[in-house]
């Protein structure tokens, strides 16, 4: 079966605002490789396994919805819709929340709270388990709040360095059951708490500051490859001998703003894991 994606080409990227550490001192940056960045990612996810891909129209003043891991979380055909953080990306949701109505999947919101959609939620892969990060965009609130509407296991987890703001810049389930991780990015006790939810010490796949810092954590999987901007040889051989293949593509105008491959990319078809 393909998989499905949903994504929006840069066609009005550009740094206009600063709401990370990676976007201060960028302000009115163009971006002005971003398109063919864009369009390579689009033909190595194409090369790596079979994928349908969906977009979004790109709206002029909106220059971060071409990250559309933060469009919402999905289960199903449930999409619970993001409320961000910060007003520059506030005009967003309506727009993600209309295609997904459109797309038939029922559609709802966490309200007051903060939540930055599979940005800050991601599915372990091989457990019936959501993991979600909080602290930065994403509000505390959200874990009891969305364990309700999706009706399913959450682990909070807080993060606790602001250059990894969202969870998929740290944390990247993988189908064999194996969680790349970058530690440092969490407090002590989201350090334990991910301890322990992955259990078997094997499966816990470090990720160090170097490839961190990278995004190497920000990594698209699709049929037994890995898509990434870039990966340290340690890493990548890590990979390998798990049974990935491995593919760098460059992502550097999208770092400078704080996103990476797996950011601009949402999987239609997600939801939890459910032994079959
Ligand atoms: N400039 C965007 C922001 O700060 C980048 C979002 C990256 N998205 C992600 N899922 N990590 O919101």
């Amino acid at each position: 079966m393909s998989t499905r994606l949903l994504m929006c080409p840069p066609t009005y990227f550009g740094v206009n605002y600063a709401i990370n550490p990676w976007m201060n001192g960028n302000i009115g940056y163009t971006a002005p490789e971003a398109q063919r960045q864009w369009d390579r990612l689009l033909e190595t996810l194409r090369v790596a396994g079979d994928v349908e891909i969906h977009c979004v129209e790109p709206a002029p003043n909106l220059p971060d919805l071409v990250f559309t891991a933060n469009a919402a979380i999905l289960s199903k055909q449930q999409a619970i819709v993001s409320t961000f953080r910060f007003p520059e990306r506030q005009p967003e949701s309506p727009i993600f929340a209309d295609w997904f109505a459109h797309h038939g999947y029922s559609v709802s919101d966490l309200g007051q709270i903060s939540f930055e959609g599979a940005g800050d939620a991601l599915f372990d892969r091989r457990k019936p388990v959501l993991y979600l990060g909080y602290g930065w965009r994403t509000d505390a609130a959200a874990v009891a709040q969305v364990a309700s509407q999706l009706d399913t296991q959450v682990v909070g987890l807080e993060l606790h360095d602001p250059r990894f703001y969202h969870l998929d810049v740290a944390l990247c389930p993988l189908s064999t059951g194996h969680v790349m991780a970058y530690m440092d990015a969490f407090t002590p006790a989201a350090q334990d708490t991910l301890r322990r939810t992955i259990g078997d010490r094997e499966y816990l796949l470090e990720v160090e500051q170097e490839d961190a810092l990278q995004f190497a954590c920000n990594a698209v999987e699709i049929d037994r490859s890995i898509i990434l901007h870039s990966a340290s040889q340690r890493l990548r051989e890590r990979l390998h001998s798990i049974g990935y293949r491995v593919f760098s593509t460059e992502l550097s105008e999208f770092l400078h703003t704080g996103g990476s491959a797996k950011c601009l990319t949402l999987k239609l078809d997600d939801g939890p894991y459910a032994a079959s």
